[in-house]
């Protein structure tokens, strides 16, 4: 099926392309891990990434995908039949959930319509309801993925100091960190979780805790039973720059030459790319006439778009059309949207022309599907990239947005 020439378009929400300087840097003989060279490398990723995060607190790595990470900031701060508060904001959001149960945590789960984030006055009104304090902890999806909604965390923040509530902060930043701006320490997070295949821009098989004070002191009491996903072995270990088990040597490696890349770049100038090239996706849908799932421009995602098709037309026969035709693969729609949307993933190592190419392949798929849309979608995109060329790097999302007359 696939096309014999030219690369394959991986144009899902993650996991993103790999670029080719990360791909060298871990093309390399593993080395010991427990040798002097190895301690080098684990100190400076574990600098590094603190730095991604925005944290001066411990952040660990865990030679696991994103699941993992979410299980280990429960296990760590919480015991049997701790309350958990957690909303609904789709399909990831849907799945911690149901991780939690099964660790035998008793959730909250407020439901939600899956096209927005976490409501700030919500929570506020929810922590304000449980006067004997059995909510432990707060649970939110800083950018769902699965469809396009960026809940905004130092709101969420700000409405459990208004609560006046001692319960944790947990955010999942798996398809946000290092796309979309991001601060553990100022936004009050106690467990940031995290994973490699998206922004960080590595293969999948990393992920990530970033832990606050609060949080460490929470699992001196915490009774969940954990013994691979303990953070008292990791840091005590971390501290040499080791782990307590065989770590994913060569994805440090990449994780290495990643970091080097965010740092070169920088992480307003990161986020400021993403943001501009979401935003030209955003114009394109718009022209096609098509719908946007988040229904709130302020919690547009700069990460990815999921888009709407019209009742009638399946989001998977389309995206099968998009693959057969032109090599690309789209993201398909996930859980309770499932065949109703696709979304476009434009995030990690990517840029304007890659958005081009990737938004001429859907709008030439659309017609072959015969999916009703307007024409100039692509153009719509070609124009914003144009006159929003040249601005500064290290401009921020809302100066970008300003200066191109961009409504967020
Ligand atoms: C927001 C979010 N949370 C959690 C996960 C689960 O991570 P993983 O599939 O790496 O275990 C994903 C995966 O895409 C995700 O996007």
């Amino acid at each position: 099926m696939r096309q014999p020439s030219g690369r394959h378009f991986l144009q899902i929400p993650g996991p993103t392309n790999v670029p080719d300087r990360i791909l060298r840097a871990m093309d390399r003989p593993t080395i010991d891990h427990r040798g002097p060279a190895f301690a080098a490398l684990g100190r400076e990723v574990l600098d590094g990434l603190r730095a991604v995060f925005r944290t001066d607190s411990d952040v660990v790595i865990y030679p696991a995908s994103g699941t993992g990470a979410w299980e280990a900031a429960l296990v760590n701060t919480l015991s049997p039949g701790d309350r958990v508060l957690m909303y609904e904001t789709g399909h990831f959001a849907t799945l911690w959930q149901r991780l939690a149960e099964r660790l035998g945590l008793e959730v909250d789960f407020v439901p939600g319509d899956w096209r927005r984030g976490v409501d700030p006055a919500a929570v506020e009104a929810r922590l304000r309801e449980d006067r004997d304090r059995r909510v432990k902890a707060v649970c939110v999806v800083h950018n769902e993925t699965s469809t396009g909604v960026t809940t905004r965390v130092p709101e969420v923040r700000a409405a459990i100091d208004r609560a006046d509530h001692p319960a944790l902060f947990f955010v999942d930043t798996i398809s946000s960190l290092a796309s979309i701006d991001y601060r553990h320490d100022e936004w009050g997070v106690d467990v940031t979780v995290a994973g490699s295949q998206k922004g960080l821009m590595l293969p999948p098989g990393l992920s990530f805790n970033a832990i606050s004070k609060k949080a460490v002191a929470a699992s001196a009491g915490a009774r969940l039973p954990r013994s691979y996903w303990a953070w008292d072995e990791m840091l005590a270990t971390n501290a040499k720059g080791f782990f307590p088990y065989t770590p994913a040597t060569n994805l440090l490696f990449g994780l290495h030459e990643s970091l080097a890349m965010l740092r070169e770049e920088g992480l307003e100038a990161v986020f400021a790319r993403h943001a501009r090239l979401a935003e030209a996706t955003r114009r394109t849908v718009r022209a096609w006439g098509l719908e946007i799932l988040c229904v709130e421009p302020r919690e547009y995602s700069d990460s990815l778009t999921a888009v709407l098709l019209p009742a009638g037309h399946d989001a998977d026969a389309f995206r099968q059309v998009v693959l057969e035709n032109f090599d690309m693969s789209l993201g398909s729609g996930l859980g309770k949207v499932q065949g109703k949307v696709f979304r476009i993933g434009h995030l990690g190592d990517f840029n304007a022309l890659m958005l081009a190419g990737t938004l001429a392949g859907v709008e030439m798929g659309l017609t072959l599907a015969g999916i009703p849309h307007s024409a100039g979608g692509v153009l719509a995109a070609l124009d914003y990239l144009t006159e929003s060329t040249g601005l500064p790097d290290s401009e921020t999302d809302v100066s970008v947005a300003g200066k191109v007359g961009m409504v967020r």
